[in-house]
């Protein structure tokens, strides 16, 4: 079954001025939409044809033959995940129970906010930093180049993930990923869906 591209599930200028309407005019329906354009016609009549996403992503991660599969599916996945990790007005105080178990992992929400920063920041190239849940039940963040997820890795859950691609900041930020990180952190994530992947 073809994947198609979700909509935002905020209007086109909705984070503006954080994430500008020309920037998620060409990401979403530029760069996502190849992903899935591509992710479909690499999975046309073979075993991968109806297979659900997070099974493709993971069947086909390290695999040296399926580098194209892996690279446009985890993609997709985690554009999917990445839109809803936004919202107008976002930023801002956290649900408590979120809060209490970042203050559990990390000491306080600033330091958090420090380390997820300072972790994205660093991806050398193109990739993503992410909040993930781990099987002792602790908090962690991790980068990832690439396309690379948390679904690669047994016991991780992706509850935040921050596209560190160029092609998302470089148009409102130019090369200050920080600032965009920043901004992020500050101004566009949705705490509420974060809370709701715990
Ligand atoms: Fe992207």
């Amino acid at each position: 079954m073809a994947f198609t591209l979700p909509d935002l599930p905020y209007a086109i200028d909705a984070l503006a001025p954080y994430m500008s309407q020309e920037t998620l005019e060409f990401h979403h329906g530029k760069h996502h939409q190849t992903y899935i354009t591509n992710l479909n016609n690499m999975m046309k009549g073979n075993e991968f044809e109806n297979a659900a996403l997070e099974d493709i992503v993971r069947k086909t991660y390290n695999v040296a033959d399926k580098a194209g599969i892996f690279n446009n599916s985890s993609q997709h996945w985690n554009h999917i995940l990445f839109w809803e990790c936004m919202k107008k007005n976002g930023g801002g105080a956290m649900p408590g129970e979120l809060e209490k178990r970042i203050k559990d992992s990390f000491g306080s929400v600033d330091d958090f906010k420090a380390q997820f920063a300072a972790k994205g920041a660093g991806q050398f190239g193109s990739g993503w930093v992410w909040l993930v849940s781990t099987a002792n039940g602790k908090l962690e963040v991790t980068s990832t180049p690439n396309g690379v997820n948390p679904l690669c890795f047994a016991g991780q859950k992706a509850l935040l993930g921050c596209d560190v691609w160029e092609h998302s900041y470089y148009i409102d930020y130019r090369n200050r990923r920080p600032d965009y990180l920043k901004a992020f952190l500050d101004n566009m994530v949705n705490w509420e869906f974060v809370a709701r992947q715990l």
